[in-house]
């Protein structure tokens, strides 16, 4: 038997060439490609194309990619009316996951293929969107096929088309979150896909994982505390408390990065340059002033990905249930690209458990008991 592993730290469990998370030097690398160089030059387009197709697009293959995904935003009518059918109050997450499952039910056991990939990452964005929509009781706004992913979203989700600035940094932020190795929601969508299921139900299993607080809800608790915080002055005292308490403190720490997360330290720069152009900067401030404290009382525990994009996120406005969303947008880039992966070179993902109960006792008869 093999040793057991908690959390199966340190065990590799697939082979892929779509992204490198290279921990001890805090570098994220897209197929070859380091991160940290592109995320500002980069469209989310290209970096889907990138992991579909296994190289960057030149502008007619980059084009071609846009229309298709720009063509592909509608909803099925079941999807639609399962959109119409759930509480105004259903959590976001609840929502995109019930939909996707939905826009799933005519494709069982298809085999994971691009045009599935394309357009259950095209229809994301309508789907949250929509949602938000009709729950401030406002009828949904209609794609605009000129405009890309970034774009796209926030012209749904206001009905006014997003300054350059605000879709720059949304963006950005899709790009540098579109894929992160073995993660757990990837992994989650690997095992599905492994048992040679169908790409939508390994992308449900997927959102469900994201959603946790350990993973993509991070984001949102993170801005929950700095609402608390409110003011950069009372973060010492705050985030001290939480320390005392043994409090985690959301948007610290990571599995695998042992020095600063490469996407905190681009986030960083944007909430800030964000801050400065909206007027805003105090979220910035307590941040900044969240993250020394943290260095001081914990310095082996770096701000991740979604320490900064918390305060990036609501000075763009966005409410704070569709953080994680986000993450979920950004992220069916490098799931539907893993699911492809693991589809070409499958393998059934069947760990092993130790069984550490009782080894042998007598059944007794319920009326004995
Ligand atoms: C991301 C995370 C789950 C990784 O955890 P992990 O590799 O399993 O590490 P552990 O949970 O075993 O934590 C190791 C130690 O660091 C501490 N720690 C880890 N993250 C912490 C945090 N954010 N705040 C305070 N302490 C933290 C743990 O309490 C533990 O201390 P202990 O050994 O004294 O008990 C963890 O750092 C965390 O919970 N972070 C907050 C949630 C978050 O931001 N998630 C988004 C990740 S991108």
């Amino acid at each position: 038997m093999p040793d057991y592993v908690p959390g199966l730290e340190g065990i590799v469990a697939a082979q892929t060439e779509i992204s490198l998370v290279d921990g001890a030097n805090g570098r994220l690398v897209y197929r070859g490609y380091v991160i940290a160089d592109l995320a500002e030059e980069m469209s989310f387009e290209e970096v889907a194309h990138l992991f579909w197709f296994g190289h960057l697009p030149n502008r007619p293959e980059l084009d071609g990619l846009a229309a298709e995904l720009s063509g592909s935003r509608s909803l099925t009518q079941a999807a639609a009316a399962a959109l119409d059918a759930l509480p105004k109050d259903a959590d976001p997450m609840d929502v995109l996951r019930s939909v996707v499952s939905v826009q799933g039910v005519r494709h069982r056991l298809e085999k994971p293929n691009v045009p599935a990939a394309i357009h259950v990452t095209a229809s994301f964005p309508t789907v949250l969107a929509a949602f938000h929509r009709r729950r401030q009781g406002l009828d949904p706004v209609k794609p605009r096929p000129e405009l890309g992913h970034a774009a796209n979203y926030l012209y749904m989700l206001t009905g006014t088309e997003a300054s350059p600035d605000l879709v720059r940094a949304l963006n950005t932020y899709l790009v540098l979150l579109a894929d992160h190795g073995m993660n757990a929601s990837t992994f989650s969508a690997r095992v599905t896909i492994a048992t040679l299921s169908d790409m939508y139900s390994a992308i449900t299993s997927a959102i469900g994982t994201l959603k946790g607080p350990l993973h993509g809800g991070a984001n949102e608790r993170v801005m929950e505390t700095l609402l608390e915080i409110g003011e950069a002055d009372r973060a010492r005292d705050m985030i001290n408390a939480k320390l005392k308490q043994h409090e985690r403190v959301m948007g610290f720490g990571h599995r695998v990065y042992k020095t600063e997360d490469p996407r905190a330290t681009i986030l960083r720069r944007h909430s800030e340059a964000l801050g400065r152009r909206t007027g805003q900067l105090k979220w910035y401030e307590i941040s900044r002033e969240v993250e020394k404290t943290m260095r001081e009382d914990k310095p082996d525990l770096y701000p991740n990905v979604d320490f900064y994009s918390a305060s990036v996120y609501h000075m763009m406005g966005i409410p704070i249930d569709q953080f994680t969303p986000i993450f979920a947008i950004s992220r069916m880039a490098g799931w539907t690209a893993q699911l492809l992966e693991q589809y070409a070179n499958n393998r059934l993902i069947r760990p092993e458990s130790e069984y550490v109960g009782p080894p042998s006792l007598k059944y007794v008869p319920i009326d004995k008991r």
